[in-house]
């Protein structure tokens, strides 16, 4: 999607979140998805994450990862100008 964020595609839901591990920024468009149980372990050191909220559920990484927001049901994916936007929001907000 980005170079900081990712969209993810699991159980019919599209989340879009951060492209890179808090732990040491494993690329997360290469980390395995367990799309039953919608989590996210990162290819570096197997943190891995909850799609739902973002939490970490195991490994190294000692912060969650952000979730930025879901696509409804059949909605297009973000223009440039949207993806710029919350990619801004995705600075400022903690
Ligand atoms: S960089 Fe992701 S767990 Fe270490």
């Amino acid at each position: 999607m980005s170079e900081r964020l990712i969209l993810v595609e699991a159980a019919g839901r599209r989340i879009l979140t951060s492209a890179v591990c808090p732990h040491r920024q494993g690329l997360l468009r290469f980390a395995h998805l367990d799309a039953q149980r919608l989590r996210l372990r990162c290819p570096l050191h197997n943190s891995a994450f909850d799609l739902a909220d973002g939490s970490r559920v195991g490994g190294p990484a000692c912060a969650a990862i952000r979730i930025v927001a879901e696509l409804a049901e059949g909605a297009p994916l973000p223009s440039a100008e949207e993806l710029r936007r919350l990619e801004a929001d995705f600075d400022v907000r903690p």
